[in-house]
């Protein structure tokens, strides 16, 4: 059996009447990356920040390395790794001033402490720059930085925050290399992100909606929820065809929507569209779903929508309309 390094049940936060996470029930295994998706507001950063020990549970189990949620809080905070939503380095001090300021608050002496401060220089890149301020580093050295200060103390278990948000495509990838090196060395880590990319890449990835779960599995099995076939339509008037193919002149559609420039159609298994007339110099072709139809399926399915005409940013983020605080407060 694979042992479990986060277990949760009917995970429950309450702020006064609002319930930010509603049982919320999972696990994750030992030395996995464990994706975490959600709309704004949808309770992602109050999960995490239950699961570090930094805040109280309403209700429900939670355990963190054999470590209870309600009860260990305090020696659950030693000894997770956590980089906040909002990078936690002290911006007027310098690289290493950050580091030596962690170190201390982990703990860690003498020649140990020497050792891993320089380790987590080199896993940032920093060599060299131990003197410059925090503040003039640029989004991607400031993001390793805070990585290397969340794991001096070797934590067993990482959770991060959007680690990768307002960070360019090229210190995205060099970030999530070291996850994967890390997870290859058996830290289990606990990631949200709003890019769909970094989600594929994740062991497994959860759906956060109204701060209830409504799916966690691999990327693998989470596209079979969706129920049929996925087309692409490449078309010069998108929009006149997207209008007729909901007036039903494709045949029986489930679902359509637009994909950045192109269009996705959702059709039932045994039903073929690429010889619909209304197709004529469009370029039609099945495809395999991506994360972000998977997100779009499941939030409609989950908020009782009708399947159609939602409108996907296709720009491998998720920027669903959802302001789900005031939804649900209102
Ligand atoms: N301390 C608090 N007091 C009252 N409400 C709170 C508190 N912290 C969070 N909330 C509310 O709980 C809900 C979930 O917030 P949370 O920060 O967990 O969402 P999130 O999924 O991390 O969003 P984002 O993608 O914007 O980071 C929001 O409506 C937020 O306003
Ligand atoms: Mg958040």
């Amino acid at each position: 059996m694979p042992k479990i390094a986060v277990e949760t049940r009917e995970l429950t936060k309450k702020f006064g009447d609002f319930t930010a996470v509603d049982h919320i029930t999972m696990s994750i295994e030992e030395g996995k990356v464990y994706g975490f998706l959600g709309p704004n507001g949808s309770g992602k950063s109050t999960t995490i920040r239950m699961l570090c020990g930094l805040l109280a549970p309403t209700s429900g189990v939670g355990l963190v390395l054999g470590m209870d949620l309600s009860k260990e809080g305090r020696k659950i905070k030693n000894q997770v790794g956590y980089m906040s939503q909002k990078f936690s380095l002290y911006p007027d001090m310098t690289v290493i001033e950050n580091l030596d300021l962690y170190s201390g608050l982990y703990g860690l002496k003498g020649a140990e402490k020497k050792e891993r401060i320089e380790q987590m220089i080199a896993l940032a890149g920093l060599q060299g720059r131990e003197d410059e301020q925090t503040s003039l580093l640029s989004g991607g050295w400031r993001q390793r930085l805070a990585l290397g200060c969340a794991i001096l103390h070797r934590p067993k278990i990482l959770f991060l925050d959007e680690p990768t948000s307002g960070v360019d495509p090229k210190a995205r990838r060099l970030f999530w290399d070291i996850i994967y090196n890390l997870a290859a060395d058996g830290t289990t880590v606990m990631v949200t992100t709003h890019f769909m990319d970094e989600a594929e890449h994740c062991d497994k990835v959860a759906f956060i909606y109204f701060g209830g779960l409504i799916a966690d599995d691999t990327p693998v099995d989470l596209k079979k929820l969706i129920p049929g076939k996925l087309y692409e339509v490449e078309s010069e008037n998108g929009f006149e065809l997207l209008a007729s193919i909901q007036r039903g002149e494709a045949g029986t559609v489930m679902d359509s929507y637009f994909f950045g420039k192109k269009l996705h159609l959702l059709v039932a298994k045994n039903i073929s569209i690429e010889d619909e007339k209304i197709f004529k110099g469009s370029v039609v072709k099945e495809i395999t779903p991506s994360m972000e139809d998977v997100f779009a399926y499941l939030v409609k399915k989950e908020s009782g929508k009708e399947l159609d005409g939602g409108r996907i940013s296709g720009t491998g983020e998720i920027r669903l309309n959802v302001d789900v605080s005031t939804a649900k407060e209102g």
